[in-house]
């Protein structure tokens, strides 16, 4: 595991936006497994930035999203396809039909999940995954439990993650209580996996989840199976590995 800790938000955004262009350079075909929430936003912004100064073409770029709120309609502000549009699609050359992200308003979610497993199987594999991680030490809406669910799954999201997400919503109560998420197992199969943590409310958790014991109960610490992840960590989320 590749850890590396950045004096400021600016020199990580760099890298980690870097990191995924590099890619996308050298494999106009990649395969990217995205995320939302607060920590990709510049990484998002550094790729929009490289792709108006003409160093970057999307426009062969297939895009998997882990999650999606469940019960949100269509064109609600925060869906993470609302997001994903917001925030990185409607600025670079992406083919839209190349964005995939479950349909959280979906009438049958079974068989949602049963439709983004099927593009995810096959002859696909993510050639990058951007995660986040949770307070709770979650990745993709995976919580911690004493089993995790390999493939794409419906999950009632933890009161601690509704809360940490209730800051973008008007009340607590708007925010949803189930989503759909990729599973662990979809997850771990990516060639490399580039986990993002900010802030200092997360250097403990992130601490025990790259250097403590495996365990379901902490679904990030599973990432120390994977023969192929860089961590980009600020000062803050770093601060119990100096
Ligand atoms: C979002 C996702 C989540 C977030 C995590 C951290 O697609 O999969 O795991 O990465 O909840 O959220 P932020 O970045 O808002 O702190």
């Amino acid at each position: 595991m590749n850890i590396k800790i950045f004096d400021t938000n600016e020199e990580l955004d760099q890298v980690g936006g870097n990191i995924i262009a590099s890619l996308v350079q050298t494999k106009p075909h990649a395969v990217l497994g995205l995320a939302t929430g607060s920590t990709p936003i510049g990484i998002y912004e550094q790729l929009i930035f490289l792709f108006k100064k003409g160093l970057l073409d999307f426009s062969q770029v297939t895009a998997f999203n882990l999650d999606e709120y469940v019960g949100l309609p269509e064109g609600h502000p925060e869906t993470y396809r609302t997001f994903m549009n917001k925030r990185l699609y409607s600025h670079i050359n992406i083919n839209m039909n190349r964005t995939h992200i479950p349909n959280g308003d979906a009438p049958d979610l079974e068989a949602e999940c049963r439709r983004y497993d099927s593009m995810l199987a096959g002859g696909t594999q993510i050639d990058l995954q951007l995660l986040g991680l949770g307070h709770n030490g979650h990745i993709g809406f995976n919580e911690p439990d004493h089993a995790l669910s390999s493939g794409t799954h419906v999950v009632d999201l933890k009161e601690e993650t509704r809360k940490a997400n209730a800051r973008f919503f008007s009340s607590i109560d708007e925010v949803p209580n189930q989503a759909i998420t990729m599973g662990v197992g979809s997850i771990l199969k990516a060639k490399m996996i580039m986990l993002v943590v900010r802030g200092e409310s997360k250097a403990e958790i992130a601490h025990q989840a790259l250097t403590g014991p495996i365990t379901t109960e902490l679904p990030a610490s599973l990432l120390q199976t994977h023969p192929n992840v860089v961590v980009l960590l600020d000062k803050g989320a770093g601060k119990y590995f100096y």
